[in-house]
């Protein structure tokens, strides 16, 4: 399977955070932040890099460099915005798309109500944002969006993705890597991903 489940203390650590019910906007904005940088740089581990010259205070050195403009992040609407705000400050020069999807609480199907992205997808790497992978119909059918107009290499940045979600994306989009903090245990009957973090946009944006 193409899925990265990113193991590490801290991550735990931070996620222990994220998960407790208690835990403030605040510091659940800023953890959900810095997750996504630390994601981030486990997605990029294997970036192209142009190779430059520069001059250290010391001596002339080759140095690497990432073409940050060959890159766009897509948050999907609205949690996948609390992402966005580490992933720019990993890479400051990315383009940013957004795509408005909201689960219908009953169906649990995505309805899409916004789309707007750079035109020219086919020739970078595309980023979508999201904290929570559940059903996985909401990352599915932005994927399946992007690949409409143009997008051809493309990684999924999550928080928490629960197994059948995981299953769904791989089904439909096997090309699409999968990032993640954690995997969790499974769906419960009402969707939601367990044990979780809740409602990822209402804790983020302080909506309940
Ligand atoms: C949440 C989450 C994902 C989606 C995941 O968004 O941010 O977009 O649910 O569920 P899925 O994998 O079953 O599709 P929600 O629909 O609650 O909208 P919001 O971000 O506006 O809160
Ligand atoms: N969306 C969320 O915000 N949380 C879940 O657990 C599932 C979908």
């Amino acid at each position: 399977m193409n899925v990265t489940e990113l193991n590490h203390p801290l991550i735990l650590h931070k996620l222990a955070i994220l998960r407790n019910k208690n835990t403030g906007t605040k510091e659940f904005r800023e953890v959900v932040s810095e997750l996504s940088m630390i994601v981030c740089y486990e997605a990029l581990r294997e970036a192209k890099l142009d190779k430059i010259e520069i001059e250290t205070p010391i001596c002339k050195t080759k140095a690497y460099q990432l073409n940050e403009e060959n890159y766009v992040f897509i948050p999907i609407l609205r949690a996948g915005t609390g992402m966005l705000d580490g992933l720019i400050k990993v890479i400051p020069n990315a383009k940013i798309g957004h795509i408005g999807l909201y689960r219908n609480e009953e169906t649990l199907k995505p309805v899409k109500y916004y789309y707007k992205t750079p035109r020219d997808l086919a020739r970078r790497e595309v980023i979508v944002l999201d904290p929570m992978l559940a059903t996985g119909g909401s990352g599915i059918d932005a994927i399946t969006m992007l690949k409409e107009n143009g997008a051809q290499k493309l990684k999924f940045l999550c928080i928490l993705a629960a197994p059948e979600g995981i299953q769904k994306m791989q089904e439909i989009h096997p090309d699409v890597p999968i990032y993640c903090a954690a995997i969790d245990e499974c769906l419960n009957e009402n969707g939601y991903i367990v044990p979780g973090l809740g409602d990822a946009g209402d804790r983020i944006f302080g909506t309940k």
